[in-house]
């Protein structure tokens, strides 16, 4: 303890001799066993901040030269070795002020170690540019991912004037889940997608969790919750369509004592002439009315006795989907679930039914189960408000919570599937949701090539049961057989390549084909595969990392048509 105090005088007379400016950023001050503070050069746009994923988080708050707080996030900062940098953005600090970091650190290490040895001190860096160019070589090519960093659930999906905007649960500051931002990522074509600057950013009433975009006028209207010491609702306004927002002064505008209390999805409904909002609460939905967007008001709450209830309910969406065949529109309730789906963890179950503005009413009976896609890598669905020729296009995040934080991947975490349009089918007594892909990914169709490639869509046509079996030369394999008796689509991954990282995720998973399949389409694109029925009876969307591309196809009972698909990055 004495040394301790020697080193922290001695620091902080380094600190007053050279004058604070000139203090770099390895001379950190320290304060105790876990608590050091460092002064920060100016001139630079970023500090560059090295984390070691398997460290504990270290929290930071940002000083201003008035001593007041400005940001607060957490990064897991390197005590021994880098595994990757991320920046800090200095450069929208005021820079005429001197800017401070008061870091306190956490977990077991920083008792025993000693924190002036930590790596982060000597590996932290200046600089006016951060490298984004890809080093993974699982990151998708045709898919959306963030440029690096953490994501999960989509969020605030809209189109307006020719462009798809796509918002997302972001971690600036790592490639694990923290510090919940909202990115922002735009598209003309569903496909190809232009990173844009963070859209919302925590503040002191919490970090950004999930929520929704609605067009107002020309404003768009983003409700999202602030998860602070408890999840409350807020919102905020853009005007410059939806590259920047300001956050709403009278935030939050709904509250609750409910711990779990999230991710609200707002619409204009046209037959009452009204907004709407749906809110997960606990293990039900809650819907609620509004003229304003500001002041609702709850008109019911629905699902305690329906459906999967062995998780949390999040992520709901509500809207009419077109049976195309019967002529008529029925409205789906969707709701994301975690744990509880149908092979462990997360997963999106629906019920359909009707809705008069105020309640829903599911056509079916309480304990019928729906699910949306009967993969282990598809969650947190919910559709593009305001989509044209009156589609409902969706986009679920390709993972699963069991093992989201641990897939081999450093650079950047996770992927969004590729965009599905939903429709209507019926089967027996029940109506289902249809999946197709987009019709976006038709346009995206390359070259037919002769084998797999890290990119491709595999059109197979069968007769009848069918086996199907894709690997590459190091004897890894992903297994998919169809069987038309027992009308059921099944994909094993046991031996599809890594698949060690969590006893969770080596599996087989199965689908209902609701009647006889003729037309298979397969989503390769490096680290998932997704099957559709080409009907839309069936979707299957999986995550697999194998340590080199499948580059071989048999298909038995069937014929496989491959083709590229085409992505410029
Ligand atoms: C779903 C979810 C949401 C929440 C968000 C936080 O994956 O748990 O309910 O808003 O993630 O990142």
């Amino acid at each position: 303890m004495k040394k301790l105090i020697a080193m922290t005088v001695v620091v902080l007379m380094v600190a007053l001799s050279t004058g604070s400016a000139q203090v770099n950023a390895q001379s950190p001050m320290i304060l105790g066993e876990n608590h050091a503070m460092l002064r920060v050069k100016q001139g630079k746009k970023y500090l560059l901040l090295p984390v070691q994923e398997k460290e504990e988080n270290a929290n930071i708050a940002v000083l201003n030269g008035h001593n007041e707080m400005v940001k607060r996030l957490n990064v897991r900062l390197a005590v021994d070795k880098v595994d990757y940098w991320v920046p800090l953005e200095l450069s929208t600090l005021n820079s005429q002020l001197s800017t401070l970091l008061d870091i306190t650190f956490h977990g077991d290490r920083r008792q025993t170690g000693a924190i002036k040895d930590f790596a982060c001190w000597k590996e932290m860096t200046y600089s006016d540019t951060f490298d984004t160019t890809n080093r993974e070589h699982f990151r998708p090519l045709y898919h959306h991912t963030p440029l690096y960093g953490w994501m999960n659930d989509p969020n605030g999906m809209f189109y307006k004037d020719g462009t798809w905007h796509l918002y997302y649960q972001y971690n600036p500051y790592g490639s694990q889940w923290e510090n919940m931002t909202w990115g922002h990522s735009t598209s003309r074509d569903l496909i190809h997608w232009d990173a844009q600057p963070l859209a919302i950013e925590p503040d002191w009433l919490g970090t950004i969790f999930s929520g929704s975009c609605v067009m107002n006028g020309d404003e768009v209207v983003a409700i999202y919750t602030s998860a602070g010491h408890h999840q409350t609702q807020s919102m905020a306004v853009s005007k410059d369509n939806g590259r920047t927002f300001t956050k709403f002064s009278g935030n939050p505008i709904l509250t609750s004592d409910v711990p779990d209390f999230r991710d609200p999805n707002p619409f204009w409904n046209e037959d009452i002439q009204a907004w709407n909002m749906i809110l997960a609460v606990g293990q039900e939905m809650r819907i609620y009315s509004s003229k304003d967007l500001k002041e609702w008001k709850e008109e019911s709450r629905f699902g305690l006795e329906y459906g999967n209830h062995d998780g949390v309910w999040e992520c709901p969406d509500l809207f009419k989907v077109k049976n195309e065949r019967m002529k008529n529109e029925k409205w789906v309730l969707v709701c994301n679930i975690n744990p509880g789906g149908p092979f462990g963890g997360s997963a999106t179950q629906y019920f359909v039914g009707d809705f008069d503005g105020k309640k829903f009413t599911c056509e079916s009976m309480p304990k019928v189960t729906k699910w949306m896609d009967y993969g282990k890598d598809h969650y947190a669905t919910v559709s593009f408000y305001n989509a044209p020729e009156n589609r409902r296009v969706v986009i679920a995040w390709m993972s699963n919570w069991q093992y989201a934080n641990q897939v081999p991947t450093r650079q950047f975490r996770s992927a969004n599937s590729i965009p599905r349009d939903l429709g209507l089918f019926t089967y027996g007594e029940e109506t289902y949701l249809s999946v197709v892909p987009s019709k976006e990914m038709l346009a995206a169709r390359g070259e037919k090539v002769k084998q797999p490639t890290e990119a491709c869509e595999i059109v197979i046509d069968v007769k009848g049961s069918a086996d199907i079996i894709l690997s590459n030369d190091r004897g890894e394999q992903v297994t998919m057989r169809y069987d038309a008796q027992q009308q059921t689509f099944s994909m094993d991954r046991t031996h599809s390549g890594d698949v060690g990282f969590s006893e969770a995720f080596p599996c087989v998973t199965t689908a209902p084909t609701y009647g006889s399949i003729r037309q298979f389409r397969l989503f390769i694109d490096r680290c998932s595969i997704e099957a559709f029925d080409a009907e839309g009876k069936m979707a299957m969307t999986n995550l697999v990392f194998p340590s080199m591309p499948y580059n071989q196809l048999q298909v038995k009972g069937g014929k496989a048509t491959i083709y590229e698909v085409k992505s410029e990055k």
